[in-house]
């Protein structure tokens, strides 16, 4: 099957609601995804290291400007030890994930990278916003593997009503998405389902773009209210034509997800916290089995995980810090899936800089 949709193919099946022509996209999007990443699911250990942000995002409940939350930044030794935790557990990699958290020195954080890759096996994720060049080389030459970034969402108008900047600096995270690849890590984006003020249209035009950075990794969650923020308390920002207005709704990620897959073949795609979070029972697994192939169980020590609250009622908050050998592996086993062994990067991929196109060749 060739698996390139053109954008009206795609618009056309974000806006499908007959549950029979639905199950013909979750089916192909699986048989995508088997093909192409196999049956294993890949888990990441995430360790979320401090909840301090400079940042004032709309919809983030991690945001400056709420100041009920309280504050905490972890360790080096605790964030060392969440990560032995995750090499102990059989993970293949660590997240570390932060709001945009200038405490976090470049160089402290380059000594805990340091320590983690000279002391485990382990492939290391950041996902710390949109720091400076300088640190990002700092971080990749202390042997960081991995960046996350969201666009959250390619409409630039929206994009900048949600996010303030940060003084004067510019905010270009298309930019920031291939300069990280030119450092040289593997780079995850994604976007947020949902949010007030996307379009149907703007959501078919992520998808495609996922497809033209040629991103290895791909998180989709739904956008979920928070009360203290501006998005979460009845603010409306760019009043959308009803009908053009994307639901945040299970059904519109699974949708995004299975689009995302075809789209993006060989990525890794996770079933987020935030499926998670809005179907606890077994949104994960449908995840999975409509284009996902990885997730990220919580390593965060159990008395900082509710503070790290970007949404309300955040899945696993009150999960102990060793899913891998509980309910998880029984999900992941309960859908003919098993874990995955190694640190699962993207396979196949080359050392280059070369767009998508001319990349696609290497990949035969
Ligand atoms: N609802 C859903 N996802 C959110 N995120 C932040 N706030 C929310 C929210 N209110 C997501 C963003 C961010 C990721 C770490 O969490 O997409 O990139």
């Amino acid at each position: 099957m060739n698996a390139t949709l053109s954008p009206a193919e795609i618009l056309n099946w974000l806006r499908e609601t007959d549950p029979q022509r639905l199950e013909e996209l979750w089916r192909r999007a699986d048989e995508t995804r088997r093909n192409q990443v196999g049956n294993a699911v890949h888990l990441r250990g995430l360790v979320e290291i401090s909840n301090y942000c400079g940042r004032q995002c709309a919809y983030c409940g991690l945001r400056l400007g709420n100041r009920k939350l309280g504050r905490y930044r972890m360790r080096a030794e605790e964030i060392f030890a969440a990560a032995q935790q995750s090499a102990e557990l059989g993970y293949g990699t660590v997240v570390l994930q932060a709001g945009e958290d200038y405490g976090l020195t470049a160089g402290g954080l380059a000594e805990i990278i340091r320590q983690i890759k000279g002391e485990t096996p382990l492939a290391v994720t950041l996902s710390l916003g949109e720091r400076p060049d300088e640190n990002l080389k700092l971080w990749r030459a202390a042997g960081a593997d991995r960046y996350l970034l969201r666009l959250e969402t390619s409409d630039r108008n929206l994009f900048e009503e949600i996010h303030p900047p940060l003084g004067d600096r510019e905010c270009d995270r298309v930019g920031m998405l291939r300069r990280l690849r030119n450092f040289g890590y593997e780079v995850g984006s994604g976007i947020m389902v949902g949010i007030p003020g996307q379009t149907y249209a703007s959501v078919a035009n992520d998808i495609a773009l996922f497809r033209e950075l040629d991103l290895d990794m791909i998180g989709i969650g739904p956008f979920i209210p928070h009360p203290e923020t501006p998005l979460g308390n009845g603010l409306r920002f760019f009043p959308t034509v009803k009908h053009e207005q994307v639901p945040n709704t299970e059904l519109m990620v699974y949708k995004t997800v299975a689009l995302t897959r075809l789209m993006r073949p060989d990525a890794n795609i996770p079933a987020t916290t935030a499926l998670a979070t809005i179907n606890k029972k077994n949104g994960r697994e449908l995840g999975w089995q409509r284009g996902a192939n990885v997730f990220m169980p919580n390593l965060t020590p159990l008395k900082y995980r509710r503070l790290y609250e970007i949404y309300p009622n955040k899945a696993c908050i009150a999960e102990r810090g060793d899913p891998g050998h509980g309910c998880l592996s029984l999900r992941i086993q309960s859908i003919g899936r098993h874990i995955g062994k190694g640190q699962g990067g993207r396979r196949k991929r080359q050392p280059t800089t070369a767009g998508p196109d001319q990349k696609e060749s290497c990949h035969a």
